[in-house]
């Protein structure tokens, strides 16, 4: 049943290419035409939406987190994304016009159902994406985009949470499809892209050895931190989130541009330091601050740990480690950022002999509040 592979969790990470080609099929091809037919919610319904509000949990959240880039990119309408288990308290502004995205990979996570509930009860639409079948979420919903991760059995989140990012994406492009924006063409550039993206995660998994031994060599830790800007900034936070759950290890993820503003003062000789480095291309000013960041950090002792495009010469002299991911446009890179830092936690959690699939006090699916 784990096909070979010690942990489940190995084996969803290996699996992920095709989690990722089998939630594109049928929805995007490779000349740039996306068909979300399934999200029964009519093109005229969508054009009024005028507001997206994301709720979601944990890894979940991470994929939300990240989708407000692409949401607000593509579509220009205004996205918020909010924690589950905090939405309903605060008494959020909804109304008729407001899309609410639940994302869930078991749909049956109680913080996730009370916020749609409490959604729906102001009027607005819900969508869901959500990895099982018929679970309470979608058929709470007015809407399903299915992600087709197959079965998750391992507590860590992997191969279902690189599908929520595909399903966001849609979602945004879809979005910006039906509305029309500036970004048309943009749009169908993506849409081609993300049918090549099974490959470049392939890709990365294939050069996964290094990081397996780094992660070795770091066992005797204490803590390690992550720093990422734009999209990286959620995949820091996942990254982080995997070693805590994982390694059991102090673990925290910034925005880089926040490090001046308090966490540079964690910084000490030989303490780890993940860092997502954003595209050379495209928000070059971005690429350019962090690679000042990983200065700063190293100045001052840090392990730099640096993972960024091929081809990126500007961090070699800054990396004590460098973890090389290929080339993608700058809002699809956590589909292939986040591999390396979930390998990374698995390995690190196997040689300090944790039990990989079944972490410490955490279950696979929470169904209380
Ligand atoms: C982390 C993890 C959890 C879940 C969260 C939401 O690896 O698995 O943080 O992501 O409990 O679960 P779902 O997606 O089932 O609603």
């Amino acid at each position: 049943e784990k096909g070979g592979y010690d942990y489940f969790m190995l084996k969803e990470i290996a699996e992920q290419p095709k989690a990722v080609a089998d939630t594109l099929l049928g929805r995007v091809d490779g000349s740039g035409t996306l068909s979300l037919d399934e999200v029964r919610i009519p093109a005229s319904v969508l054009r009024e939406v005028d507001k997206v509000v994301i709720v979601a949990c944990g890894t979940a959240f991470h994929a939300g987190l990240i989708a407000k880039y692409a949401i607000e990119h593509w579509t220009r309408v205004p996205c918020e994304v909010e924690l589950a288990s905090e939405f309903r308290y605060r008494d959020p502004i909804l109304d008729q016009q407001t899309l609410v995205v639940a994302i869930s990979q078991s749909g049956e996570t109680m913080d996730t159902l009370m916020a749609l509930r409490h959604a729906r009860e102001q009027g607005a639409k819900v969508l869901a994406i959500c990895n099982t079948n018929g679970s309470t979420i979608p058929r709470e919903s007015d809407a399903v985009l299915y992600t087709h991760a197959g079965p998750e059995v391992a507590v860590a989140s992997t191969k279902a949470f690189l599908t929520q990012l595909v399903a966001c994406y849609l979602v945004a492009l879809y979005l910006g499809q039906v509305r029309g924006t500036k970004y048309g063409d943009e749009i169908r550039d993506v849409i081609r892209d993300l049918s090549q993206i099974a490959g470049a995660v392939e890709r990365v998994l294939e050069t996964m050895e290094p990081v397996r031994e780094l992660a070795r060599s770091l066992a005797h830790k204490n803590t390690v931190l992550f720093l990422g800007r734009h999209v990286g900034h959620p995949v820091a936070l996942e990254g982080a989130l995997k070693l805590k759950e994982l390694a059991y290890m102090h673990a925290e993820g910034f925005a880089a541009g926040e490090l001046k503003h308090g966490p540079i003062a964690l910084i000490e000789e030989d303490l780890p330091v993940v860092v997502v480095v954003p595209s050379p291309r495209g928000r070059s000013v971005l690429h350019d601050k962090i690679v000042s960041n990983i200065q700063e950090i190293r100045a001052r002792g840090a392990r730099t740990i640096v993972i960024a495009e091929e081809g990126d010469e500007a961090v070699v002299p800054y990396a004590d480690h460098l973890v090389r991911i290929p080339v993608t446009p700058t809002l699809l890179q956590p589909l292939v950022a986040t591999v390396p830092l979930q390998v990374f936690a698995c390995e690190l959690a196997t040689a300090r002999g944790n039990e990989v699939d079944q972490p410490r006090n955490l279950a696979k699916s929470v169904t209380v509040e």
